[in-house]
């Protein structure tokens, strides 16, 4: 399988590059600019870029790659600070931008000279985006000017005898307007990509891996239901049948209907699963509790105890597989970006398992692909295109004490959301979506009686990292579609709210 080497010179956007590279159907990794060049060599890929970074190439602490890079016949394309590297080494000059000059943040009218590769199914101007202070003031011996703005001279750069190129502005981003054609031809024209990543080639490559890595040893998986660890039970299932069990724990805080369909998603399927119906000790546990992290430290030990519990039941184990997805990785410092948290996927599972290693068949996935992958191994789409659900469950969307009967009416409300969203048609379009329980009751009217009951209230973001997010504008008729039906279907609930909050300030989830 081919595959292009993303280093890493911790600009902001390192993941979109290499999501953007995986959509053209090539295999990519982020790696840290520090790899050595038999380290590179070893990996051998059909093409390197060099992402953006915060530094400046011309101070001395500036990350440089391995000497010798320019040299492997490689094709390189390098995106602004990595452009301006290429040029620096390669006995460029690049300076400082004056206000006047060079200096370029945002969208940008760019021209494009297509005989260079990289531009040549462009059209010949559009919008870029750029983000740079520096500029390249001389190009390297060999090099010409493939692209310019209007107050940049030298927004891309490019020898083709050496398959050096590279942009001021960062094709990955949308506001680049002809980005993902640009990147498409570097990796098809100019590397010689011919799309060999494929969800059923990954399929076929990650079974036989687990086979191997297994042999004849079982292995144990703690089941969400969420999205990533259903795949990677589907797909661990394919690879080593009835020596992978599955806990799922139903710990009573889950959405309508959602332990069973888990289970007939599973069931099914040659594996151990074992549903451990725990509401009621989870509740027990819950009563009373108001804190919010009190709450989440509540369920999080609850859940430890009784998968410590079933392990003990299954006897030893070889593997504790996980659903750790990419992001995760690169977020945990894979390449050299700054560390922005570091990812405990296995939500905190005991250490007190012994096992000899750790499985984590998804790793290299970014979420859309575990997606694909879902489908492509026979997941229902209910499972597969599921929106994220926190680990906790209703337990943080019931404000306040959760009990049984809250439990219940949030349920129901949630289901009429969900139900409304997809016959709106905007189940897509919007990042998340979902009814909470407020601690609140009510007097309201009904036919000709006086009500005191709970209000819920509706909650719809739309995001692309969750760390920031914006509230949706839903239209009024569907809002008073679903507020009509939850107080009409639902008794117990007399009133609802719809949230108008972003964040920040807010958080999307209420505890
Ligand atoms: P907040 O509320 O922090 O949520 O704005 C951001 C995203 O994270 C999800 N979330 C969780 N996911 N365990 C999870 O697996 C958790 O404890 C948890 N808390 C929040 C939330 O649903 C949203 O998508």
């Amino acid at each position: 399988m081919q595959k292009v080497l993303i280093l890493d010179f911790g600009g902001q956007y390192n993941q979109l590059i290499a999501r953007r590279v995986r959509e053209n159907h090539v295999y990519c990794e982020v790696r840290s600019y520090r790899m050595t060049l038999e380290e590179i060599r070893a990996f051998d890929p059909i093409g390197i870029i060099f992402t953006g970074g915060p530094h400046s190439v011309y101070l001395p602490d500036a990350p440089k790659p391995a000497a010798g890079i320019f040299s492997l016949g490689i094709p390189i394309l390098g995106i602004c600070y990595g452009c301006q590297l290429m040029a620096e080494l390669l006995g460029g000059r690049v300076m400082p931008a004056e206000s006047s000059t060079a200096r370029e943040f945002g969208k940008t009218l760019t021209s494009f000279d297509r005989t260079c590769p990289l531009f040549r199914s462009l059209s010949e101007e559009s919008v870029t985006w750029m983000s740079h202070g520096d500029y390249i003031a001389s190009l390297p011996q060999g090099f010409r000017v493939c692209a310019k703005s209007a107050s940049c001279p030298t927004v891309g750069i490019c020898s083709e005898s050496l398959h050096l190129y590279g942009v001021q502005f960062h094709p990955e981003v949308n506001h680049t307007v002809e980005g993902q054609q640009l990147l498409k031809s570097f990796l098809y024209s100019v590397c010689g990509a011919v799309g060999d990543w494929t969800m059923a080639d990954y399929r076929t490559r990650a079974i036989a891996s687990l086979r191997e890595q297994v042999g004849d040893g079982r292995v144990l998986l703690a089941l969400s239901g969420g999205v990533d660890s259903s795949v990677a039970a589907a797909l661990l299932a394919e690879a080593v049948g009835n020596r992978l069990s599955c806990v799922f724990v139903d710990h009573g805080l889950l959405r309508l209907n959602e332990g069973d369909a888990v289970e007939a998603a599973f069931s099914s399927r040659s594996l151990n699963f074992i549903r451990v119906n725990a509401e009621g000790r989870f509740l027990r546990r819950l009563a009373g509790i108001t804190d919010p992290e009190r709450k989440r430290k509540t369920i999080g030990e609850e859940f430890i105890r009784v998968f410590e519990e079933e392990s003990r039941k299954l006897g030893s184990v070889d593997f504790l597989a996980q659903g750790t997805i990419y992001p995760d990785v690169i977020e945990s410092g894979a390449g050299s970006a700054a560390v922005i948290k570091s990812h405990h996927n296995v939500g905190g599972l005991p250490e007190s398992i012994g096992f000899m290693g750790i499985l984590e068949p998804l790793r290299m996935l970014f979420k859309d692909e575990v997606r694909e992958l879902g489908r492509e191994l026979g997941l229902p789409e209910s499972l597969v295109s599921r929106q994220p659900f926190p680990g906790p469950g209703l337990g943080i969307r019931v404000i306040g004490p959760v009990t049984k009967r809250k439990l219940q009416l949030l349920r129901q409300a949630d289901a009429v959301f969900q139900d409304e969203m997809v016959k709106a048609g905007l189940a897509g379009s919007c990042s998340q979506y979902f009814a909470a329980m407020t601690n609140m009751r009510s007097v309201g009217v009904m036919g000709d009686g006086r009500s005191y009951d709970y209000a819920v209230v509706l909650r719809c973001v739309q995001t692309s990292d969750f760390m920031t997010a914006d509230w949706v504008p839903l239209p009024s008729e569907l809002l008073d579609r679903v507020s009509t039906r939850i107080v009409n279907e639902i008794p117990g609930i007399n009133r609802v709210f719809y949230d108008i909050t972003s964040k920040p300030p807010a958080t999307v989830e209420y505890e």
